[in-house]
């Protein structure tokens, strides 16, 4: 019901001028987006490379069936990424990208498409000296974008997959990517998934995170931990420090406006702490959707607004 009530509000246009024009918003959108064009990611990427953090910047945008739309976005990525080189910033920050946002979703020739604009973005991101990460969504794309993915590892190896603990099948999937050169971004899962593919409780999906990161950290590869919870963060750092090739071998990753001063905490430890960076127009369907997709999403945005 609650997720009905939100999409409701969500959609109509009376409710979106109302709440985009309360301050309140602004200053909750302010806080985990990093504002709508290119030059306010490229400031977002300056100050987190100054306070020792990494980035990967997200343009917001998902769900396209749109090829002019998803053309859009292909091209801001490659502006974004050409923005980045010229202000000297891609050795601290990437990119990530959401395959619905470069045309999945089209009906007969989506992956077609979708390949062909990450191939665009990976080319961009190669120039420019820096690496591009594949976010991953709901379950009826995982086979489409991991496939997706190794294609593009072809061309451009560093290119990064997520992996997202709640799906049973994650597991098979990390011993399958714990190879040297993968990078593999783990995180629980942000969308409501039916109990016949995911894990439905937070113990279980803690605990099926905490077998996917033991998988990772203890193969050859690359693993990127994504989460804010306290007991993953520990279990982590003791995993890293049983890994050869110290520091530089493994990233703790959290979304922007998050948990700021953990973040801080990790890097000042000497850990790498990169920082999911969201930004662009977007921003409104971005947070309505998130929220409707698992209210305790709201729990999350809330916790974030009273806390460090
Ligand atoms: P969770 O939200 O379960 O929180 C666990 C505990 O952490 C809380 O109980 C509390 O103790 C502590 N905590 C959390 N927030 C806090 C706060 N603000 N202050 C204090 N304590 C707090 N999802 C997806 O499906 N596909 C994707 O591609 C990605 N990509 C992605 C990238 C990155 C870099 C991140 C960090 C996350 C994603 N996600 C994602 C989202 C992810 O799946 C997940 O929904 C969120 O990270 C929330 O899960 P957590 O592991 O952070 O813990």
């Amino acid at each position: 019901m609650l997720r009905q009530a939100i999409l409701k509000t969500a959609a109509s246009h009376r409710a979106r001028r109302a709440i985009e024009a309360t301050p309140l918003t602004r200053s909750v959108v302010d806080r985990f987006v990093a504002g709508e064009d290119v030059p306010a990611a490229v400031r977002a990427s300056g100050r987190l490379q100054t306070s020792g953090c990494l980035a990967t910047l997200d343009y917001l945008g998902e769900d396209t069936t749109d090829r002019a739309r998803a053309d859009h976005v292909t091209r801001q990525y490659v502006a974004l990424l050409d923005a980045l080189a010229v202000a000297g910033l891609t050795g601290t920050a990437e990119v990530s990208i959401k395959l619905s946002a470069l045309g999945q979703a089209l009906p007969r020739e989506g992956e077609a498409v979708a390949l062909e604009n990450a191939l665009r973005i990976c080319a961009a991101a190669a120039r420019a000296g820096t690496t591009v990460t594949v976010d991953m969504e709901d379950h009826t794309t995982t086979d489409s974008t991991l496939g997706i993915v190794a294609q593009l590892r072809r061309e451009f190896p560093q290119t990064g997959a997520v992996i997202q603990a709640y799906l049973h099948r994650s597991e098979a999937d990390c011993r399958e990517l714990a190879t040297a050169g993968s990078r593999v971004r783990l995180c629980k899962g942000a969308y409501r998934e039916p109990a016949s593919v995911a894990y439905q409780s937070r113990a279980e999906v803690t605990a099926a995170y905490l077998r996917c990161a033991e998988i990772l950290m203890g193969g050859p590869g690359y693993p990127m931990l994504a989460t804010h919870d306290p007991e993953i963060i520990e279990a982590g750092t003791r995993l890293a420090a049983g890994r050869a090739g110290g520091h530089a071998g493994y990233e703790f990753q959290m979304l922007y406006g998050i948990r700021p001063g953990e973040q801080a905490r990790l890097a000042e430890a000497g850990h790498q702490v990169r920082v999911y960076v969201p930004f662009g127009e977007e921003w409104y369907g971005y947070l309505m959707r998130r929220l409707a997709e698992r209210p305790a999403n709201l729990l999350f945005f809330l916790r974030a607004l009273t806390s460090r």
